[in-house]
């Protein structure tokens, strides 16, 4: 097999990056856009020592899970790898991929139950970060990145968001020139803007707006501009700008400056109300959010009014949302913005049983005695150090619950706690991201 081949294959499988899977002479190779039982003719991208990836260039005979998707760009954009296959036949996919990641990379055979979908499978994503540039005639562009690429799809219609998003970004593009604001050249480390970010909230429709500059503070052209966002929409509460003039693939600096109106939106989840500001870690999907977090709560509530870590726990949402169930919760997060974010969500909530520590989750329990009926894990897509587990192990009574956006490091995970003596009672999978290869994991381990 050579670059620039083209082959005719039947799909097998889909891997775990949303890409399908063919053979060709015992050799796997990778094909974007291709669906289980899609007969296709391909054409060869990279050839690589163990395996090949290319691209469709004819849809021969289609799978029956093929399905025409609802965002024109979905082709080019490379957000929604699976928007093309019918939102069903996706949930059995996704199971394919947390089933496969047990069993090869944790090698456990407990069984993943069938994935709860998104309530929402069109405009659930309440959370866009959109990079910005200039093109060479001054015309402001922003979008994705194309797949494995720094070059900017300009996408003037996304439908997995609320729609008043792609009102706010059109501004943007053309309004920036008039204040003179500049596109950002990522090559050069020239221009102000570098990034557009949203926060819009399921709840009451309220968005925030963070302008990312590359800047170390803030200057009359940009307020100017900041406020006239903030004027022309009545649902922008608040419009902030973020300082990131590092040479960093990483979006947000580390300062923030509201311009105008509040510095975040408000989310109800279950019947709290949460503050989400432009740098506090929030899920994307609240709606499916909601549902994890009602299971997580189910699940404490079968212990009597247990006591409970909530470790990398953001701006203590899950803590906060189970609190009510709990004689205590310890909410656990590295990150100092989220948790002045939480103080302000426990008093406006009335709540008074939530411990909050902005620390490492580690150092943390390295740093006590008492131990936990429950510890609930919501680590990065990158789990959990085998020295979290340890401590987590020996501060905990009862059973762990480990929610997890990535499968792979969840199944590398549990396959470390039982090893340690742990049983791992249950998979939950549920949709918070439809239409990527996304998916996240409730898994429920007992001792
Ligand atoms: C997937 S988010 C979960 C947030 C929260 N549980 C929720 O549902 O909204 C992971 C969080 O872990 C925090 N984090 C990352 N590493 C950490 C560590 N070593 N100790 C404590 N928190 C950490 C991140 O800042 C982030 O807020």
């Amino acid at each position: 097999m050579h670059e620039n081949d083209e082959l005719i294959v039947t799909i097998e499988k889909f891997s775990n990056l949303g890409t399908g899977i063919a053979k060709v002479d015992g050799q796997v190779v990778f094909v974007e856009n291709a669906c289980p039982k899609d007969e296709v003719k391909i054409k060869i991208t990279k050839v690589n020592k163990n395996y090949a990836t290319a691209k469709v260039t004819e849809v021969i005979t289609p799978s029956q899970y093929r399905t025409e998707p609802f965002c024109p760009m979905q082709k080019v954009c490379g957000a929604c790898q699976m928007q093309f296959i019918d939102y069903d036949y996706q949930l059995k996919l996704k199971k394919q991929i947390v089933e496969d990641a047990m069993k090869t990379i944790g090698h456990i055979d407990t069984s993943v139950n069938d994935p709860i979908a998104s309530p929402q499978i069109k405009n659930y994503r309440h959370k866009i970060q959109y990079p910005v540039s200039q093109k060479k005639e001054g015309r402001i562009v922003a979008g994705y990145f194309k797949p494995q690429s720094h070059e900017i799809v300009n996408i003037k219609y996304c439908p997995i968001q609320p729609e008043i998003c792609d009102d706010i970004i059109e501004f943007i593009r053309e309004n920036a020139p008039k204040f003179e604001i500049t596109g950002f050249y990522e090559k050069k480390h020239t221009g102000d803007l570098r990034h557009i970010v949203i926060r819009s909230s399921a709840d009451n429709g309220k968005c925030l707006v963070t302008l990312v500059v590359n800047a170390t503070k803030t200057f009359e052209r940009l307020n100017n501009f900041a406020k006239a966002i903030f004027e022309n929409f009545e649902k922008v509460t608040g419009v902030c700008i973020n300082f990131n003039s590092k040479k960093t693939n990483v979006i947000l600096g580390s300062k923030t400056e509201c311009i105008c109106g509040q510095n975040f939106v408000e989310e109800k989840i279950l019947d709290k109300t949460f503050k989400i500001g432009a740098d506090t870690f929030f899920q994307v999907n609240p709606k499916s959010a909601e549902n994890i977090f009602r299971y997580v709560k189910d699940e404490i509530s079968k212990l009597d009014s247990p006591t409970v870590l909530d470790a990398y726990a953001g701006i203590a949402t899950i803590g906060i949302v189970v609190s009510d169930v709990c004689e205590k919760v310890v909410s656990v997060e590295e990150n100092k913005a989220s948790i002045e974010k939480a103080k302000e969500v426990l008093l406006e909530n009335g709540i008074n049983n939530v411990e909050l520590y902005a620390q490492d989750t580690t150092k943390y329990l390295k740093s006590i005695k008492r131990k936990f009926d429950i510890t609930i894990l919501d680590p990065p897509r990158k789990g959990c150090t085998t020295e979290a587990l340890d401590e987590t192990l020996s501060h905990t009574k009862q059973k762990i619950i480990y929610v997890s956006c990535n499968p792979a490091t969840l199944a590398r995970d549990l396959k470390y706690l039982v090893e340690k003596g742990c049983t791992v009672e249950s998979i939950q999978p549920f949709d918070m991201f439809c239409h990527t290869y996304h998916i996240e994991n409730v898994a429920i381990i007992s001792f």
